[in-house]
Order: C-alpha cells, then sequence, then structure tokens
C-alpha cells in the first residue's frame, strides 16, 4: 500500500514502556517481513525519561517527531514516587499525556476489552457471569469535559463573617464540565461506526438525571443514532453503568462515554479482563482523506514495581501495534495477523505473570521477551 506513509514515533517511557515497547517493535518488524511493508521508526524521550534527557516531559523534538509522523507508539509515563516537588502541570501525566492528546485534537478512545475464554481463571467474575468470554469497546471521548473544561483552578477565598472582625478562610477547587454539540456528535458517530463493526449496539452512558451535560449527551447521541438504524441504542446512567458491568457484563458491545466517566469504566472493564497487562488503546483525531492521526499505548500505566524485570506483559503494546495498522495505517490484514498470533501464543499456554494460574494445566510462565518473541514468531 504505498499510499500510506508509515513514519512511527517510538515513545516508550517510564517504568516498564522501554522493555514492552521493545517487544512492541520486534512484532512490528516482523510484520514488516511478512508483509513486505517498510516502517520508518523512530524513538524518543518522553516522561520521565523526557526530562532527564531534555529537561521537560515533553521535549521539543520529541513533540516535533510526532508532528512529522503518521503515528504514535507510546509506552507509558509517570512515576508517582518521583519528584513530588516539581509542578503538577510539569509532570508527565499533565504536561506529555494531555498535552499529547489536546495538541493532536486525538478526542476518540477507542479501549477495547477482550477476555479469552482461555482466560476465565483471571476474570474476578464466577465464569457463569463472564459468558463465552468477554468483549466490549469502551468509546470514550478524549479532550473534553472535565479534563479540559475551563476554568479549572484552585483558589482562595476569603468570606466576611457577620459579628466578626476576622474573616474565614478557605480554598475552593473548581472544575468545569463543558460538551458542545459538535465534540458529542463527532464522539457518537465513533461508536456507532464501530459498532457496525461489531455486534451493532451501542449502550451510551451519561448522568442525564443529574448533570445538564448528561442531558445534552442523551439528546445528541439519540439524533446521531438516527443516522444508524441498524445499530441498537439503549441509554444507562452512570452509576447503573458501573453496576451491570459486574452484574452482566456481556450485555456490552460498544459503550460510549464521555471522559471522565470513560476513564472509569474502562478501568472497570479491564479488570474484567484478568489484567491491565492485556489491554491496548487507541486514541484517534478527525480523519482527512485516508489518514487518520493515532495515538497508541497500552492501558496500564508504568508500574514501576515490575519495571526492567522481564516480568511485565507485553500484550497490550503489541496489540496496540495492531491498532495502529488498523486505524492510521488501514493495513487491517495486518492487524488481524497481530491479534491472530497474539490468541495463538495464549492459546499455546504461554503467560506471564500477571496472567498465570500455576492450577491451569499448560500453561508456561515466561518474560517479557520470550512472550514478545514467541508472538513475532507466530506473526511468521
Ligand atoms: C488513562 C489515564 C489518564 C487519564 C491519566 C494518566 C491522566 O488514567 O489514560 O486512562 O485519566 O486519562
Ligand atoms: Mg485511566
Amino acid at each position: 500500500m504505498s499510499s500510506h506513509r508509515l513514519n512511527v514515533a517510538a515513545l516508550a517511557g517510564d517504568g516498564i514502556g522501554p522493555e514492552v515497547m521493545r517487544e512492541a517493535i520486534r512484532v512490528l518488524r516482523a510484520v514488516e517481513k511478512r508483509f513486505q511493508l517498510s516502517f520508518q521508526i523512530t524513538e524518543a524521550p518522553v516522561g520521565w525519561a523526557g526530562i532527564d534527557a531534555a529537561g521537560k516531559a515533553l521535549p521539543d523534538a520529541t513533540l516535533q517527531l510526532c508532528r512529522e509522523s503518521d503515528a504514535i507508539l507510546f509506552g507509558s509515563v509517570g512515576l508517582p514516587d518521583r519528584d513530588p516537588t516539581i509542578p503538577k502541570e510539569e509532570r508527565p501525566e499533565r504536561a506529555a499525556l494531555l498535552r499529547i492528546r489536546k495538541e493532536f485534537g486525538l478526542f476518540a478512545n477507542l479501549r477495547p476489552v477482550r477476555l479469552p475464554k482461555v482466560l476465565s481463571h483471571a476474570c474476578p467474575l464466577r465464569p457463569e457471569r463472564q459468558g463465552d468470554g468477554l468483549d466490549i469497546l469502551v468509546v470514550r471521548e478524549l479532550t473534553g469535559g472535565l479534563y479540559f473544561g475551563q476554568p479549572k483552578k484552585t483558589e482562595e477565598v476569603v468570606e466576611a463573617r457577620e459579628g466578626s472582625d476576622s474573616p474565614r478562610r478557605f480554598q475552593r477547587s473548581i472544575d468545569t464540565m463543558v460538551y458542545t454539540t459538535p465534540e458529542i456528535e463527532r464522539i457518537a458517530r465513533v461508536a456507532f461506526e464501530s459498532a457496525r463493526l461489531r455486534r451493532r449496539k451501542v449502550t451510551s452512558i451519561d448522568k442525564a438525571n443529574v448533570l445538564e451535560n448528561g442531558i445534552l449527551w442523551r439528546e445528541v447521541v439519540t439524533r446521531i443514532g438516527k443516522e444508524f438504524p441498524d445499530v441498537a441504542l439503549e441509554h444507562m446512567f452512570v452509576d447503573n453503568g458501573a453496576m451491570q458491568l459486574m452484574l452482566r457484563p456481556t450485555q456490552f458491545d460498544v459503550m460510549l462515554c464521555e471522559n471522565l466517566f470513560g476513564d472509569i469504566l474502562s478501568d472497570e472493564a479491564a479488570a474484567l479482563a484478568g489484567s491491565l497487562g492485556m489491554l491496548p488503546s487507541a486514541s484517534l483525531g478527525q480523519t482527512t482523506g485516508d489518514r487518520t492521526f493515532g495515538f497508541y499505548e497500552p492501558a496500564g500505566g508504568t508500574a514501576p514495581d515490575i519495571a526492567g524485570k522481564d516480568l511485565a506483559n507485553p500484550i497490550a503494546q503489541i496489540l496496540s501495534v495492531a491498532l495502529m495498522l488498523r486505524y492510521s495505517f488501514r493495513l487491517e490484514a495486518a492487524a488481524v495477523a497481530v491479534e491472530a498470533a497474539v490468541s495463538q501464543v495464549i492459546e499455546s499456554g504461554l503467560r506471564t505473570g500477571d496472567i498465570f494460574n500455576p492450577a491451569e494445566t499448560g500453561a508456561r510462565k515466561v518474560g517479557t521477551r520470550a512472550m514478545g518473541e514467541a508472538i513475532a514468531a507466530a506473526v511468521g
């Protein structure tokens, strides 16, 4: 597919980032060989690695590289125990992750949660609640809502007290939840279009019984839903959604959420898949022509406690490669090949520690590298 440019910025970041990124690149190289493609992969520091290398969580050169690339393959950033004196605006979560989301207009976050039948033991729910395995896609709005709404600040308040000379002083924090019609429309379309490729059901999550934002959300999603008569639409309050995930997760196909609700419910859904180490994600911007700029990262974070020990599960990072092939490069066959390779290796019994259960017959515990090598070999 020569019309596609295949420039990938690989930003491994902190904690387990570098070791899982190494395995993801190994798999990408295997894809390259099998499908006779050629990726230009350029690595650059981000997060604390960026601060150490260039004094900033998102060094200018790294940002520039991202601008020149077609997709960003991201590891993870943030080490809670490092240097608490650094101002919150400069910490990796805000200065790198949220900054990149906003900078590149990555409004659509897709988090596929899958629990294959063979990993049933890794799921905290009883087997009868797992059906034939779980398969949920959380579609999360990523550049609006409480994360970015203004005003956003903490201020000092001085309040006069009746009958007293000494005023009352306290602090007040304000976050603003704001959504516009176009923001809801575009994320709703992503959810409905995704559902068309799956089981054709969207459950839209809101808090329309309390929030103005919820009322607008529900109205707009209902209207957009009429453009997709072949997709079933259901609305659910967020508190009920959290409960239904525990009680009857098999009812969900696509869950459409605003930013904060999606943050919370995607972690809850992830727990059902047994391990955060299995979950990839794609953060997508607007498609122009045949180009969708995307940012691909595992959902699991930096896991500093196991970093550098060959213990981390590289599958989330590897499945993020599959999402990149699918959404940014439109290389569906290559994406499927990566996903099939992961399934094959799981079926064969290879397990990193997070998904290993000694009671499981035929399971063999391996490290990060061995898992990556097995998946790369299975790609062919
Ligand atoms: C996520 C993370 C981030 C978020 C944090 C690290 C800022 O929890 O991607 O879900 O809240 O969006
Ligand atoms: Mg989160």
